[in-house]
């Protein structure tokens, strides 16, 4: 079927006009036995993380990547648990993952947590009370059905992923929790449009016409998951546009939660817009200290909205 791609498609004919990843079937089957492996007060929240690659060739060499190492999203996971949550991490492959986020990306250097002491290789004693949490904690939650790993690597892959889940987890309703921290392309190369191999530079420059990607998140709130408690997120660069554009998504869309950060201070500085708050949201921060110190803001930020959800699932549960 032909299509004129210069308009934004709706999702539906997104879906008909792609491919899903592989392990589509594999995620389909794992999610399900996980869900019935809750109890039936379990709260549950999908942790979306790392950025979505779109390719420029069928037999992919090039691609466009978006930004993100996924440190907000393996960070929350891990506070998620803590708090007692099932989680679900939808992540980009090679991106943080929870518990394994300080050794795989260590900023300290390559295999810095190593040492040879009498020709053995060692953990350093710096690391080892750390990392015996790290893997205790991996292990401890992996073996209670409470962390699931499912991996992404291109737009296409994640939105097949992101709608399968969501049917899925829809029908436990409040109690289920989206926190959708990737980062998601907005422009995208049809797959008819693609070049099938290499693009070759021999030709000269190169110029790419891409179109826009339909916003996923209206059929997620409106059909997939309308019951739940949905938080996404809007990275922005330029501060005059972060505010307006926070809201703009939240009368757009009808969802509870956006959290909006900016790029260079997300570490340091996030603001919750919520419909009641959309004037004034709520600021959560830390400093330089407390993050040189080992404090991260999604500790706080994620025990923000554990009390936010609660208050949501006390509340659908009055109106029953
Ligand atoms: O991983 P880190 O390096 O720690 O960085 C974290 C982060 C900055 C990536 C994270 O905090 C963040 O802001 N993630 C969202 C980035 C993003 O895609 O923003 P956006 O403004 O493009 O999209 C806003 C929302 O719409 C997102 O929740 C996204 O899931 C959704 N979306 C986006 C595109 C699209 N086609 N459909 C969508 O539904």
């Amino acid at each position: 079927m032909a299509l004129d791609m210069r308009r934004v498609i709706d999702p539906d004919t997104y879906f008909d006009h792609n491919s899903p990843p592989t392990n589509l079937g594999w995620a389909h089957d794992e999610v399900d036995k996980f869900i019935k492996a809750q109890s039936p007060d379990q709260r549950i929240v999908l942790v979306t993380s790392g950025g979505t690659t779109v390719p420029l060739e069928n037999n992919t060499v090039r691609f466009v990547d978006n930004f993100s190492a996924g440190t907000r999203g393996s960070c929350s996971a891990e506070q998620f648990l803590a708090m007692g949550y099932a989680v679900i991490f939808l992540y980009r492959e090679q991106s943080l993952q929870p518990f394994n986020r300080n050794y795989s990306h260590n900023t300290k250097g390559v295999l810095s947590f190593l040492e040879r002491t009498n020709g053995q290789i060692r953990i350093k004693p710096e690391w080892e009370e750390k990392m015996g949490q790290d893997l205790d904690n991996y292990q401890k939650y992996t073996q209670e059905n409470k962390l699931l790993m499912v991996n992404f690597t291109t737009l296409s892959d994640y939105l097949f992923l992101l709608r399968e889940v969501s049917l899925l987890v829809a029908s436990l309703g409040p109690r289920v929790m989206f926190y959708l921290a990737a980062a998601v392309s907005d422009f995208f190369i049809p797959s008819h449009s693609l070049s099938e191999h290499k693009i070759q530079s021999a030709t000269g420059d190169l110029t790419l016409h891409m179109n826009q990607v339909p916003k996923f998140l209206r059929p997620l709130v409106k059909n997939w998951a309308p019951l739940c408690f949905i938080v996404s997120f809007k990275l922005e660069t330029d501060p005059e546009l972060l505010g307006p554009k926070a809201r703009h998504a939240l009368e757009k869309y009808g969802h509870q939660v956006v959290i909006a950060n900016m790029l260079h201070t997300r570490k340091f500085q996030v603001w919750l817009f919520t419909k009641e708050e959309a004037m004034r949201p709520a600021v959560i921060q830390i400093s330089q200290d407390d993050l040189d110190a080992g404090r991260d803001i999604e500790q706080d930020l994620v025990e923000e909205l554990a009390r936010r959800h609660q208050q949501y699932i006390s509340s659908t549960l009055q109106q029953d």
